[in-house]
């Protein structure tokens, strides 16, 4: 048996694409470890989003190549790979940057790991950048892998990959490629072999995962909407979330579906980036804040406990004080439950990189700072509004604690229950006990005690 650590940077994309290296490595005997020490092979599965994401892995890399060394002198050797989106935009300079990584592998190639393990078995671990792999194949990886193991109670479910939009500061159209959905059948296939496996909840992801348009069983084009009523017949699952969306791609058969599909949670990721026209002009986002809002309001009408989260990105080229105002009042006026916020950073290659009006590093932080507090500020009052009140947790995790467990409300709120374990992996309903900047404590409740819980007691049946 050889140990495999994998560990995955930035989107959950790659914690599925994580999922299915370990899948397609451990034919050749991998098993998966919790850390790099001892292992006979390391997968970085990497993000290219922003400057620092990418800087971190040459920093965890040298720290994996002392315990290559350490492994070598004692007569061992180890396999070295970055995959995901680093590997892809640096390719070949990884190898000279970091002569004794062995394999480079890209998002759209990691099917023929491995072919390319057994390359550097051949000629031994020496990092000689012989096996590298950044092609964009005829043949879609998936038809190419085997089917996912899965076996947690929540799930990932990758069903569209790469972006047509281009963004002007976004690396993922050159990392991840063009638009590609999968089709229905084989997603379906997947669904089902995941819940047989124990999920209780699917997310669907994609890059821009509502643009989603892959063929059905008679080589219709099936939208989005369409694949979530069709997955949500699926008796053992019970809850379905998708992410990442485009504000653009939110028609309103899928905005009506928040209305109707009782399993489709009320919680929707929707970056809008910017508050200011100009700004959203200047980012390619194809529309304005008052289409932004207008979709909002119409989620909201069609269900109206939905919450929302975003990104932002503060200090784009060319943003003045009026334009982050613009930003921040988009914010007060739609309340989050939730939201990430980076500063601009400009990434090589992209279009926004070259501007000349670059927005200094202070005023970034500045406004970056009274960004993050504004949303701190409301989601803490969103957790705080859910005390005394009574909901559903999916328990996923074990907690810090000794006895604690984990899982997600319906609006994706972390709660922690102590004295849990016996309900670990299960649905259950509990009674919030207290709200917290990140987090909501609560305790079980053992007996139906509303009709809520009544609905999905029927559905458990
Ligand atoms: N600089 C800062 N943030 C970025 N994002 C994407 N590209 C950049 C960049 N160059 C953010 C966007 C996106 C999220 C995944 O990362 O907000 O929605
Ligand atoms: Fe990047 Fe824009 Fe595509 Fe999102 S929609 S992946 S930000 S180019």
């Amino acid at each position: 048996m050889k140990k495999l650590y994998i560990k995955s940077y930035g989107c959950q994309m790659n914690v599925y694409d994580s999922g299915r290296m370990a899948d397609v490595l451990a034919p050749l005997g991998f098993t998966q470890a919790e850390d790099y020490i001892d292992s006979d092979m390391v997968v970085l599965n990497t993000c290219h989003i922003r400057e620092k994401a990418s800087e971190k892995i040459y920093s965890e890399l040298g720290r994996i190549r002392q315990e290559k060394e350490r492994r070598k002198k004692l007569g061992g050797d180890m396999i070295i790979a970055v995959a995901g989106c680093v590997a892809q935009a640096e390719g070949h300079e990884i190898f000279s940057r970091a002569p004794f990584v062995d394999i480079v592998v890209g998002p759209q190639s990691y099917h023929r790991l491995p072919e390319l393990v057994a390359k550097v078995e051949s000629h031994g671990a020496r990092g000689n950048g012989l096996a590298i792999d950044l092609d964009f194949p005829e043949v879609s990886k998936f038809d190419l892998l085997p089917a996912p193991s899965g076996g947690g109670v929540s799930e990932f479910l990758s069903i569209q990959e790469g972006c047509d939009q281009f963004c002007t500061f976004c690396v993922v159209p050159y990392t991840r490629g063009a638009e590609y959905s999968r089709n229905v059948p084989e997603i379906y296939r997947e669904a089902l072999t995941l819940t047989q496996n124990g999920a209780i909840e699917l997310t669907l992801l994609g890059q821009n995962v509502n643009a989603y348009h892959g063929l059905g069983l008679d080589g219709e084009t099936i939208n989005l909407a369409k694949l979530i009523r069709h997955l949500a017949k699926i008796p053992a699952l019970k809850r379905i979330r998708y992410t990442t969306s485009h504000p653009l791609d939110m028609d309103d058969e899928l905005i009506a579906l928040h209305g109707t599909e009782e399993k489709l949670m009320p919680f929707l990721h929707l970056p809008v980036q910017s508050g200011s026209d100009a700004i959203l002009k200047a980012m390619n986002r194809k529309h304005d804040a008052d289409y932004y809002r207008k979709v909002i309001e119409k989620l909201r009408h069609a269900r109206p406990d939905i919450a929302f989260s975003s990104d932002f990105i503060v200090g784009f080229p060319g943003e003045t004080d009026e334009d982050f105002a613009a930003t921040m009042e988009l914010v007060r006026e739609i309340g989050y439950a939730q939201a990430y916020s980076f500063k601009y950073s400009p990434r090589p290659g992209t279009p926004a990189a070259d501007k000349e009006s670059q927005v200094p590093e202070a005023v970034k932080d500045e406004r970056l700072q009274q960004l993050q507090e504004l949303i701190s500020h409301q989601q803490r009052k969103f957790n705080e509004s859910f005390v005394g009140r009574e909901t559903e947790v999916l328990f996923d995790r074990k907690g810090k604690y000794e006895g604690q467990i984990m899982g997600r409300s319906p609006w994706m709120q972390s709660v922690h229950v102590k004295d849990g374990e016996a309900y670990a992996g299960r649905l259950m309903p509990v009674v919030i006990t207290e709200g917290r900047g990140s987090s909501l404590a609560g305790e079980i409740v053992e007996f139906a005690s509303d009709t809520r819980y009544n609905t999905l007691m029927r559905n458990t049946k």
